[in-house]
């Protein structure tokens, strides 16, 4: 067995070169950090306007351009070194850092395990300087012409960190990755202007503004900005500005929330939950409210020196800022004259038992609901049209209450709806529950599968075509899906600059708001990596889409001949038994669970 001291070997300082390479693993793990850091510099040398341009994901090109202050020939040679900062200079800066920048590591990093070519001039020079390195090692330094400012080219990333290179994932997701950092920025600094470039197409060009809900409406939909509520609070110290949105333009998902901490972007978990606390009883309990918010606080109350990408801060007073941003939300969507919405709760057992929001029918709503659809007269007054193309064609008048012989939870009779959200019926056994959304989504799901299987399917042209505008992530994911959701009878025209015409929707989804269910899905869609494999793919599609049609919601209440039509759709289902995501859609409680329950056995 080796000795500990042989297998160790002696101790020997690293060449610089490899401590970069080490140090380039942890800043740079990908081409969207590069990006980053990049444009985080161009940033500190007050640039205004800044270009970024990327060519496979980043993979084989990343450059940022700007108009800044530039370097001169010493700096721009010793920004390539390790720690070789401008920014600080002893230890006692680190408490008031205003620059993004502080470590002098990205450069060196980037450099190390890239081909990289700065360009730079400084407004005064008559001439600039070009610098070139290959992994680290500067090849040439020269005089150059050059316009004001700097740019740095970086390709073949990676080049010689084979490993770090297998693991990068498809130029897509790359793609993706570079194009939020790039809004990430551009909302950060409204009066910068953004240029980006996708393999040499310009993709987006905001023009500096100077507010913040202009940019916004440059990045997302005009639209969209008018929707959200400005927020400003400032109490001992710290300072929370920005918008927030209506509980009605709330998300699938968190991707509409950017918290930022002195103009630096940061994930924090306690500010996600100040929101849900302070949205909790204004909005739908599976949708996430949109926010832009901007905390400036004394920066000796932040330490930023936690992780190397700075992505993650640790906050001293975070109950604090929970406390103030929950307030400010809750006066802000107070004084908007918005009101709690009534609970409805999920579907959990826990939260059914709350008194509050238990809500049974009365014996006088069950007789009328039972007798009605029992009687002959069945009155034709279908009160939810777009529940009527969802569930096939209605039936006659003189509709009974027999329901197909045979169908897969042999139920005979539905007696109702309970608390908006469940159907109880009798079956030849015993008792069925129907959780009428999760039956919808299955049948909605296998109606989207089939019309992937028909290839033709019929669609409802709009008379009037609905804008969507995208951002560059949601642009991203609508381009991959724009083939398949045309295939499901969607008419979705590209206009270029982010913007998409829906002109037609397929029949069996006679949605409303359907540029709200396509943005729903898109985001639904975007978090998860899209599967190459076309029929992987489909499923995907057909389920996000299936949940996100809001025909029928839990909450939603249903009149008899809605529920009957629901439970006839869902005995013909080729799985009737799971929803996409795999929740059950009936529990089946037979009569001898029931006898037993009463002790009758
Ligand atoms: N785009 C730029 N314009 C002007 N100077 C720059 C630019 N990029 C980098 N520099 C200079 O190079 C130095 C090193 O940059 P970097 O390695 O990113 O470290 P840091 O930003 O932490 O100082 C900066 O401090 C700055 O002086
Ligand atoms: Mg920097």
């Amino acid at each position: 067995m080796l000795s500990k001291r042989t297998a160790m070997g002696q101790i020997r300082i690293l060449s610089e070169q490899i401590a970069n390479k080490i140090a380039a693993g942890e800043v740079i793990e990908r081409p969207s950090s590069v990006a980053k850091e990049l444009i985080e510099n161009a940033v500190d040398a007050h640039a205004t306007t800044i270009v970024v341009s990327a060519k496979h994901g980043g993979k084989s090109l990343i450059s940022v351009t700007d108009n800044g202050c530039g370097m001169d020939r010493d700096d721009a040679q010793n920004c390539l070194l390790r720690h070789a900062t401008s920014k600080i200079s002893g230890i006692e800066d680190l408490g008031r850092i205003k620059t993004l920048g502080f470590r002098g590591e990205a450069l060196p990093s980037i450099a190390a395990v890239s081909r990289l070519v700065l360009i730079t001039r400084q407004p005064a020079a008559a001439t600039g300087t070009i610098v070139k390195a290959t992994g680290g090692v500067i090849e040439s330094i020269k005089e150059s012409a050059a316009a004001i400012g700097t740019s740095v080219e970086v390709t073949d990333l990676f080049f010689n960190t084979p490993a770090r290179k297998k693991f990068l994932k498809s130029e897509g997701a790359e793609y993706v990755a570079i194009a939020d950092v790039f809004d990430t920025a551009a909302l950060c600094f409204p009066w910068v202007s953004f240029g980006l470039y996708k393999n040499e197409d310009e993709v987006a060009q905001y023009a500096g503004c100077d507010r913040l809900i202009e940019r916004i409406g440059q990045i997302y939909d005009p639209r969209f900005a008018e929707q959200l509520y400005p927020l400003h609070v400032e109490k001992e110290g710290v300072t929370i500005t920005g918008y927030i949105g209506t509980p009605d333009n709330s998300r699938v998902n968190r991707s509409g929330q950017k918290f930022f901490i002195n103009r630096r972007p940061v994930r924090l978990v306690s500010l996600s939950w100040a929101l849900d606390q302070a949205y909790a009883e204004f909005k739908e309990h599976d949708r996430f409210p949109v926010a832009i918010l901007f905390i400036d606080i004394d920066p000796a109350a932040i330490d930023v020196n936690v992780h190397p990408t700075k992505r993650e801060v640790r906050l001293l007073n975070e109950r604090f800022i929970q406390d103030i941003l929950i307030t400010a939300i809750r006066n802000q969507l107070g004084e908007k004259g918005l009101f709690p919405k009534p609970a409805i709760k999920s579907l959990a057992g826990v939260e059914a038992a709350n008194a509050a929001s238990f809500r049974t029918m009365s014996f006088a709503e069950i007789r009328e609901a039972t007798t009605a659809w029992q009687s002959p007269e069945f009155p034709l007054h279908f009160t939810a049209p777009r529940l009527s193309n969802t569930y096939g064609a209605a039936p006659e008048g003189g509709q009974t209450a027999v329901l197909p012989e045979g169908n897969p939870f042999a139920i005979t009779r539905i007696l109702g709806q309970i608390q908006g959200t469940y159907l109880v019926a009798e079956t030849d056994g015993g008792l069925a529950l129907v959780d009428q959304h999760a039956a919808h989504e299955r049948i909605v799901y296998e109606e989207i599968l089939n019309a992937f299987k028909r290839r033709a399917t019929p669609s409802q042209r709009l008379l009037v075509p609905l804008m969507m505008h995208l951002d560059l992530k949601e642009q991203n994911a609508m381009e991959i899906c724009l083939p398949d959701f045309l295939r499901i009878g969607f008419g979705i025209n590209n206009l270029g600059g982010g913007t998409f015409a829906v002109d037609a929707v397929p029949v069996f989804l006679t949605e409303e708001n359907c540029t709200r269910m396509l943005q729903d899905t898109l985001h639904e869609l975007m978090e998860e990596r899209l599967p190459q494999a076309p029929e992987k793919r489909e499923q995907a599609i057909a389920a996000a889409l299936a949940c996100k049609t809001r025909t029928v919601k839990a909450g939603q209440r249903l009149d008899a001949r809605e529920m009957l039509h629901l439970v006839q759709r869902l005995g013909t289902a080729q799985n009737p038994h799971t929803c996409p995501h795999g929740r059950p859609t009936v529990i089946i409680l037979s009569s001898q669970e029931i006898e037993k329950r009463f002790k009758r056995r």
